[in-house]
């Protein structure tokens, strides 16, 4: 098969090119094989192919193939899994930049009748990962208003749209005005654009007595601003620092003393690995809101066709032109309905 192989971290994304790597083969009793139909391009991909990434240290070594959110078909999977072969899954897993890939069955769910694979495929690991920082880790409450700082990225929309269905306020901050439209149709309660010296302050005008903001989700390391957003005794969740270019920033301690701040960090990927229960609960806190119908793909204008076209993608993503989740389409249209076991009920 075809795939991007990162044999040595790279110092030039522009680099990347497919090239033939073996069929991945199942590693755990409950993996599934499964032909990627499309690719999300993510942040963690431009990180994980140059090393960057704190999973670098030690679980992501070369060589490997890039990628991390997908959506396709299930090929073959064990006798007693969930996934029959020709279900449409989507969901997260190390080696997305290829034709197929082989996870275990707890990494995804099923790709929900109404939702294309490329709709799916832009939700990815990403509306799990928010629903845990939102949800379990900083216990955002109904009538609440949280600060969704990255909001207009894979996860940022995700977060916001969490936000806005559990009953809660969303205040977003975002680099232009096409962003900021966005996050208007998302329902967005307040917009700020991070380019205005004092965008902290218009933050804090938009909450409701101005004191300032309950629950910070910051998923681009902005952490000293997120302090100043918060209210008295309010909580902020570190996610992750897209804006910081590596170069993490050193926080003044006492400003969390003087709020009586609570901070969190949210690692999604590692609660995996030693808590998979309460990664379980994050993806079925978030699937309630997808079969509730109030979550809505945000999949970015431009089309990417094929590994080829990687290097464009992550260079648009770098360059700042994207919002929710640029695509790769790699096996597009051998996506196939298969009907749902309450489906084939319904019609016999
Ligand atoms: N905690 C976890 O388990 C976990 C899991 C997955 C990902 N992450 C991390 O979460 C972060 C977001 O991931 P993503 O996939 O949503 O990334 P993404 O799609 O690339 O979005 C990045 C967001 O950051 C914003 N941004 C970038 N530079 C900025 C700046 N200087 N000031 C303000 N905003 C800025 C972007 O807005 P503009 O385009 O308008 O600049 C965009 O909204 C990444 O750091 C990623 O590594 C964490």
């Amino acid at each position: 098969m075809k795939a991007i192989v990162i044999d040595q971290f790279v110092s030039d994304l522009a680099s990347l090119k497919p090239r033939e790597a073996s069929i991945p083969q199942p590693k755990g009793p409950k993996d599934l094989h499964v032909r990627i139909t499309h690719a999300a391009v993510t942040h963690v991909d431009t990180l994980y192919a140059q090393g960057l990434h704190q999973n670098n240290h030690r679980h992501v070594q070369p060589p490997f193939i890039l990628g991390n959110e997908f959506a396709g078909i299930v090929t073959s999977s064990p006798a007693s899994s969930p996934f029959r072969p020709g279900t449409r899954v989507f969901g997260g897993g190390l080696g997305s930049y290829a034709e197929s890939i082989c996870v275990d069955e707890g990494s995804v769910r099923r790709v929900p009748g109404r939702w294309s694979n490329a709709e799916a495929c832009a939700v990815g690991a990403s509306g799990a990962v928010s629903w845990g920082s939102l949800i379990s880790v900083a216990n955002l409450q109904q009538g609440e208003t949280a600060l969704i700082l990255g909001a207009s990225g894979g996860l940022g929309v995700m977060a916001v749209q969490i936000a806005k269905a559990i009953g809660a306020r969303a205040i977003t901050v975002v680099g232009d005005e096409e962003k900021a439209e966005m996050m208007r149709n998302l329902g967005a309660d307040g917009v700020v654009d991070y380019h205005a010296s004092n965008w902290e302050d218009e933050v804090k005008a938009l909450t409701e007595d101005g004191e300032g903001v309950h629950v910070v989700y910051d998923a681009i390391g902005a952490i000293e601003s997120g302090l100043k957003c918060l209210r008295y005794r309010g909580r902020l969740v570190i996610v992750g620092f897209a804006a910081r270019g590596g170069k993490i920033e050193e926080v003044r301690a006492n400003r969390i003393l003087l709020k009586s701040i609570t901070v969190h960090g949210y690692r999604f990927g590692e609660d995996g690995r030693r808590l998979p229960e309460r990664t379980k609960e994050a993806w079925d806190g978030f699937m309630g809101l997808v079969e509730a119908g109030r979550i809505k793909p945000v999949i970015y204008k431009e089309q990417y066709q094929g590994l080829g076209e990687i290097c464009r993608a992550l260079e648009d993503l770098q360059m700042h032109k994207t919002w929710g989740r640029a695509i790769l389409r790699i096996n597009e249209g051998m996506e196939v309905d298969i009907e749902t076991e309450a489906e084939q009920k319904a019609r016999l």
